[in-house]
């Protein structure tokens, strides 16, 4: 089974081209390292003893799609390849409606051309928007989401349904993840952004390494009982399993199969506090802040679905991946010191 995986060197994508080699997938990468970087292929095969066949291109460009179809019999893909910061996507909408839905256009018309007939969409519980209740089962209203990147996944889900209706032999997997964390085990693979980061965890890993000095909690006062937010954080490692069952869905002629992977636990951010602290034996420093645009107070995933027809049920806990998540940081802060140390000696 020959898997093109597109974003393959991204956070999810990385671990989940792990979790596709140990199961005996073959794998083929494009990424265009937008938001990643080629030293994750060398990480990949550390740890699996397999170098993927990598491509470096742009998936919105269909004449690179359609030239990369015309030589690899691909299989099935998964997507993981689009633009994801949500601030960002406010301010730069044009960009992500764009390049998010270009991606999608050209896999669709390679997939046509070429005969693929597999797809796994990454989406998110973005589309659920302000939820009526919780926890959020895949039948739950999807709404107007509060972004453009989120408006983006709202707007491929509805394409998806469309395609899947000309195309009665295609089979695709929506996935709405809820909040991915930690990291690899091996400290080798983990979400390093560049900049300040904007979630939670990658903030946290950097005050507790000591790059940045203290968290701010955006919101004292929501409607959950310490008053912080509430999200459903499931570790990348337990998500990335979940694209490997998804797939294997897909080989059974599903059709359109809508999946949440998430926990079914939520955990608001004094507790996330609380557990990254208890898993580490680091202090983080925080002050409480105004709410943030767009936020809503409380969100998890009803799993029901999900464990029932895929078999997926979470192995880890926000500690496991508070602790993974902090082992990888703390050894990429290393990594790069010496990188910088190594070139300066060279100069
Ligand atoms: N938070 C803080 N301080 C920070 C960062 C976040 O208090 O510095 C809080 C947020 O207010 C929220 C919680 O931590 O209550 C989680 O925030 P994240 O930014 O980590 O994650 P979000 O839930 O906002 O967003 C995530 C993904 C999106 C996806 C969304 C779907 O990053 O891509 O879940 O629900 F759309």
């Amino acid at each position: 089974m020959k898997v093109l995986v597109t974003g393959g060197l991204g956070f999810i994508g990385s671990h989940t081209v792990v979790s596709l080699i140990e199961n005996k997938y073959e794998v083929i990468i494009v990424d265009n390292l937008y938001n990643s970087k080629i030293d994750v292929l060398d990480r990949i095969e550390k740890i699996t003893g397999v170098r993927p066949k990598f491509y470096k291109l742009d998936c919105s460009n269909s004449e690179e799609m359609d030239k990369l179809f015309s030589q690899e019999k691909i299989d099935s893909i998964i997507n993981f390849a689009g633009y994801k910061a949500v601030g960002e996507s406010v301010k730069k909408p044009l960009m992500y409606y764009e390049n998010n839905l270009d991606i999608c256009f050209a896999l669709f018309k390679a997939m046509e051309k070429y005969n693929v007939k597999n797809f796994v969409f990454s989406s998110s519980a973005t589309v659920y928007g302000l939820p009526d209740k919780v926890p959020l089962t895949e039948e739950s209203p999807v709404k107007s989401a509060t972004s453009p990147y989120g408006e983006t996944k709202v707007m491929i889900e509805r394409i998806l349904k469309d395609m899947a209706f000309v195309h009665k032999d295609w089979n695709i997997a929506i996935l709405r993840y809820f909040n991915p964390i930690g990291a690899h085990k091996s400290t080798l693979l983990g979400e390093d952004p560049n900049g300040i980061p904007n979630n939670l965890l990658p903030y946290i890993n950097k005050v507790a390494v000591g790059e940045l000095k203290e968290l701010k909690v955006y919101g004292n006062d929501y409607p959950t009982p310490d008053g912080t937010g509430i999200r459903d954080y499931i570790h990348v490692v337990d998500l990335a399993r979940g694209h490997v069952l998804a797939l294997k869905k897909l080989e059974t002629n599903p059709g359109l199969v809508v999946y949440n992977l998430g926990t079914g636990k939520g955990t608001s951010v004094l507790e996330v506090i609380k557990a990254y602290e208890k898993a580490t034996g680091i202090k983080i420093p925080f002050e409480f802040a105004p709410r943030r645009d767009g936020d809503v107070p409380e969100n998890y995933a009803s799993t029901e679905k999900a464990e029932k027809e895929l078999g997926f049920k979470c192995q880890y806990s926000v500690e496991d991946a508070c602790l993974d998540g902090y082992n990888f940081q703390k050894a990429e802060t290393e990594r790069v010191k010496n990188l910088i140390h190594k070139t300066a000696k060279t100069l």
